[in-house]
């Protein structure tokens, strides 16, 4: 699968502190990519670097292929939309004048404006000033903002923070829109592991600056297996036949912990000749939460 943004070895020192440390990034062309860790684990400061705000100490970034250097920047940060922090809009102007101002600026079709006004369904609102928008509605500009020359890749730092439950929810339906229904490419950060779990392909987790993971979210999950439940009507007969695996005995069958597709596959196998009945076999849900404290040993993320 090709990557549309590879960074090799990306570093940021601010004196001798350092706060982006040997980044090696791969986002996946069409892929949400959630960029997952703590307050001051390094988000913001990659984005930022990704999109040329920020010098990095050291280490390279390629996007689409071509490296980013003083000669390539102009051209490939034209294929790259933003929302860093909060969006910038003008408060004491209306959504359709902060458009228009964007467009002479960014030199961007108009077709481009319309398009992009109705993909953050703000059509009806585009006559009110900014001032009076919600917050989810300033998210909405800033990202229809971002999208105005229509680019390949989208770097939103943290779009859904401050949105309540149902301004979170929109936001994550554009972004899983963008990339499903139009082929864009999303790098979307968050401190929250339900916003990112809900709406990722793929993850990275970084935690001090450092990568701790970097995969789908069906990865993660193998790197520590979620315990499995037998629904059996026999669960202490069970138990006894699958004893080598630690199996407890619970409420409706038994769970199993760290079991493999295949070990799985040899406990059907096993129970089905001790002619015990298996009614289903779940494997349990680990949130995110759960799998960076197995990651980091320490605190989960909020
Ligand atoms: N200009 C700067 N000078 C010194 N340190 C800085 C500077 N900018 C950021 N930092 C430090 O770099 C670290 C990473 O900051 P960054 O903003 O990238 O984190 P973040 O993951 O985006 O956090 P948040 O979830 O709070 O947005 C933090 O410890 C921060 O204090
Ligand atoms: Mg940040």
């Amino acid at each position: 699968m090709t990557k549309i943004i590879e960074t090799k070895n990306l570093t940021k020192m601010y004196g001798k502190t350092t706060v982006v440390d040997k980044l090696d990034l791969a986002v996946t062309q069409g892929s949400v990519h959630g960029l997952l860790g703590p307050n001051g684990s390094g988000k913001s400061t990659t984005m930022k670097m990704l999109l040329g705000l920020l010098k990095p100490t050291a280490g390279e970034i390629y996007m689409m292929g071509r490296p980013m250097n003083r000669q390539t920047r102009v051209d490939v940060l034209a294929q790259v939309g933003s929302l860093i922090e909060q969006p910038s809009a003008y408060l004491h102007l209306t959504g359709a004048e902060n458009l228009r101002i964007a467009t002479r600026l960014l030199r961007a079709k108009p077709e481009n404006v319309e398009r992009a006004i109705r993909l953050v369904r703000l059509e009806k609102h585009m006559n009110k000033l900014v001032k009076d928008y919600s917050l989810g509605m300033k998210q909405r500009l800033g990202i229809a903002l971002a999208l105005l020359r229509d680019p390949q890749i989208l770097i939103l730092d943290e779009p859904t923070n401050g949105l309540d439950p149902a301004g979170i929810e929109e936001i994550r339906e554009l972004i899983v829109s963008l990339a499903r229904d139009e082929g864009r490419t999303v790098l979307v950060s968050s401190h929250l592991l339900s916003e990112i779990e809900k709406m990722a392909t793929e993850l990275s987790i970084i935690h001090q600056g450092q990568l701790l993971f970097q995969g789908t979210q069906r990865e993660l999950f193998e790197t520590k297996l979620p315990d499995v439940f037998v629904e059996t009507t026999c669960g202490s007969q069970a138990a006894s036949v699958l004893q080598a695996l630690q199996p407890t005995l619970v409420p409706g069958g038994v769970m199993v912990p760290n079991l493999s597709e295949q070990d799985v596959s040899d406990l059907c196998v096993q129970l089905v000749g001790h002619n015990i009945p298996i009614t289903q076999v779940v494997r349990q849900h680990r949130s995110l939460e759960e799998v960076f404290i197995g990651l980091t040993g320490r605190e989960g993320l909020q």
